[in-house]
């Protein structure tokens, strides 16, 4: 049997994956409204196939629960919880400490108990492994321990958690064989490497490369945007090139759980070996100021317009950190209303796939909202657009045709328009 903990964006495609693979899966989460919604045959994250998750929940072979006390049952213990940062921009692994005491607690010679959340490198070694054995048991002798963090890209419509492969480090021969005879019953390839430390080390490079392009090219816009240079028009012409040059698209800022997270998850451990990760902090520098810059761009085009923002009515397009996805967790688009409402502007949002905006642990402040619909009328009555996520299906058309100004911040009006300023 193999247990999930953390239903969430990682540990539901992973419990839905070994159920498919013919184990009977318990899924484990704190949060009593995932479980109940689960055995109501509901599924909380769109991208997920809702029809399959009811069917394997149907048939008793995918278990949710939130009774820690069963942690014992399961062979494997897959840990999926969050691994946040704190106000300081300080690894929070609460989570992990937490869920660790937990499995403590109901520890049995045996188990097999992977991190699949991403953290620095240390965490198995330092953190995880102490908090295991403090119930008695030794790792390799008497459990199995290893690191293998999951590589989920919500709503990619190639790739999923059973297409990736998985990097996996054990604490020891055994446990890394043990591991990776799991993954490979639900994933193509499995990839072993010496230890969970160099897993650790392996998750924050590829979320740093994202993190460290993404804000070269939000550079680029600010650099091209001074220069009256189009930055999409650049991007379309340089991915022409068939070698060396890989494209990443400006955006409202950066978001989701990942690439704005793990990567201060390593600089905060680089200082405590005396080094500095200037290009994590740089990164971190340009991306935080992109929401400023939107902010900055709905100003000045309101004041073209003879218009202050004080009092403008402004309606907020998409609240997800990235298209075709219901996560707004880091999204920029929290700050931009955030800033918006600051300036004294009347600010609304539409966003097809998330119909309340969720209270933000980041923006407690934020009033609550609800999206609303996107027709000529709202799109007529608002003073300005902001387009901040691209999610396909929606009548982009249409909010070009009624909105008086929309400001543009993924480039998806190519041609001119007289009311659309990229931004
Ligand atoms: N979202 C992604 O695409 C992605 C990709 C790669 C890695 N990760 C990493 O995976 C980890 C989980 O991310 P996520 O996006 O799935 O988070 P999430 O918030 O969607 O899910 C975490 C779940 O864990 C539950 N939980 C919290 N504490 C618990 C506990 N003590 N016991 C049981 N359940 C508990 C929460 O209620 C929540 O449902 C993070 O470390 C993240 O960085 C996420």
């Amino acid at each position: 049997m193999v247990g999930v903990i953390g239903l969430g964006y990682v540990g539901l495609p992973l419990a839905t994956a070994f159920a498919e693979a013919g184990f009977p899966v318990l899924g484990f989460d704190t949060d009593p409204s995932k479980v109940e919604a689960l055995r109501a045959g509901r599924c909380y994250i769109r991208h997920l196939d809702a029809g399959r998750l009811a069917a394997l929940v149907a048939d008793g072979r995918l278990e949710p629960t939130t009774d820690l006390d069963r942690l014992g049952e399961p062979d494997a213990l897959l840990l999926c919880v969050p691994t946040p940062l704190t106000p300081q921009r300080e690894p929070d692994l609460s989570f992990v400490r937490s869920t660790a005491e937990a499995v403590a607690r109901r520890l049995r010679p045996g188990q097999l108990v992977i991190l699949e959340s991403t953290t620095y490198p240390g965490t198995t070694e330092e953190v995880l492994r102490p908090a295991l054995e403090a119930g008695g048991l030794a790792a390799e002798e008497d459990f199995l321990l290893a690191y293998s963090p999951e590589r989920e890209d919500p709503g990619n419509p190639v790739h999923s958690t059973r297409s990736t492969p998985k990097v996996v480090g054990g604490m020891g021969a055994a446990s890394r064989d043990a591991a990776v005879a799991l993954y490979e019953t639900i994933v193509p390839r499995v990839v072993a490497v010496s230890s969970p430390f160099l897993v650790e080390a392996t998750t924050p490079t590829e979320n740093i490369f994202r993190a460290v392009n993404i804000a070269l090219v939000n550079e680029l816009k600010l650099v091209f945007d001074r220069m009256g240079i189009d930055v999409w028009e650049v991007l379309d012409a340089a991915a022409t090139k068939p070698f060396g040059f890989m494209r990443f698209d400006p955006g409202p800022g950066w978001g989701g759980h990942c690439i704005p997270v793990d990567p201060f998850y390593l600089s905060w451990k680089a200082r405590e070996h005396g080094q500095t990760a200037r290009f994590v902090e740089l990164a971190g520098e340009v991306n935080v100021q992109m929401p400023e810059h939107v902010v900055g761009k709905v100003l000045r085009a309101l004041n073209d317009r003879g218009k202050p923002v004080r009092g403008s009515r402004v309606l907020v397009l998409g609240l997800a950190y990235k298209k075709n996805v219901d996560d707004p967790r880091e999204s920029p688009a929290f700050e931009v209303i955030d800033r918006l409402l600051g300036l004294g502007a009347r600010v609304s949002y539409h966003d097809p796939f998330i119909p309340k905006a969720p209270a933000m642990r980041t923006w407690p402040e934020l009033p609550a909202m609800e999206s609303v619909a996107l027709t000529a009328e709202t799109l007529q009555g608002a003073d300005a657009v902001v387009l901040i996520t691209d999610h396909e299906g929606v009548d982009y058309a249409l909010v070009a045709e009624h909105a008086p100004l929309v400001i543009d911040t993924r480039g998806v009006y190519r041609e001119a328009r007289a009311n659309v300023v990229k931004a």
